[in-house]
């Protein structure tokens, strides 16, 4: 575990009031140099109490900032990965309806989604009523959407499993 500067100076504030209660409460005489030091005044104790208050109280507001500027960060970099404005056509493989699926398809989020995916062209055809119906992308008919299923189902086919896989035929 690592100490922030902060929590070191609580930790450290802490300690000393420890050691001023310690002082202040060793028997007179047990050790005549502590016992020539002057007891620390009740404002000096205050003081050193309202300093160790206000460390602690650094420390957690502190930490409570690093944690939110720590989720900021991963939705931004969640939504970046998502959107991705970085993309451009050539992401995909080159073929006949390329063009088409990176304008329509990139509007919500990157082409990450679709490179991963891999269905059958039943199954992409499919997935673009659902798109519709439950993502709100505009409705996709006619020879648009021939060819960008077409598209779809010839460069992201369904991957074969490799429990299914014959190792004596690959
Ligand atoms: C109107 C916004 C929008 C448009 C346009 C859009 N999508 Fe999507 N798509 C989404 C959302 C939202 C999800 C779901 C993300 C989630 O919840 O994981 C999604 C998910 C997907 C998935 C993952 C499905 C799964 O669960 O396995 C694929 C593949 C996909 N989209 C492909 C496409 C293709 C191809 C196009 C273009 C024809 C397209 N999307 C256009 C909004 C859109």
């Amino acid at each position: 575990m690592s100490l922030s500067t902060t929590e070191k100076t609580a930790l450290g504030a802490i300690c000393a009031l420890g050691l001023l209660v310690l002082a202040f409460d060793y028997p007179a005489g047990r050790t005549p140099r502590q016992a020539e030091a002057p007891p620390p005044t009740p404002y000096a104790l205050a003081t050193a109490e309202a300093d160790a208050r206000a460390a602690t109280a650094r420390a957690e507001a502190d930490r409570a900032r690093s944690e939110r500027e720590a989720t900021a960060k991963a939705e931004t970099e969640r939504l970046a990965a998502v959107q991705n404005p970085g993309e451009t056509e050539d992401i995909l493989p080159a073929g006949h309806g390329r063009e088409e699926v990176f304008a329509r398809c990139t509007a919500c989020h990157s082409t990450a989604i679709i490179r991963r995916s891999g269905f059958s062209r039943d199954r992409w055809d499919e997935l673009m009523d659902w798109m519709t119906e439950k993502q709100g992308m505009a409705p996709l008919e006619g020879d648009i959407r021939t060819l960008v299923v077409d598209y779809l189902a010839q460069h992201f086919p369904p991957r074969r499993s490799p429990r299914n896989a014959n190792p004596f035929l690959n």
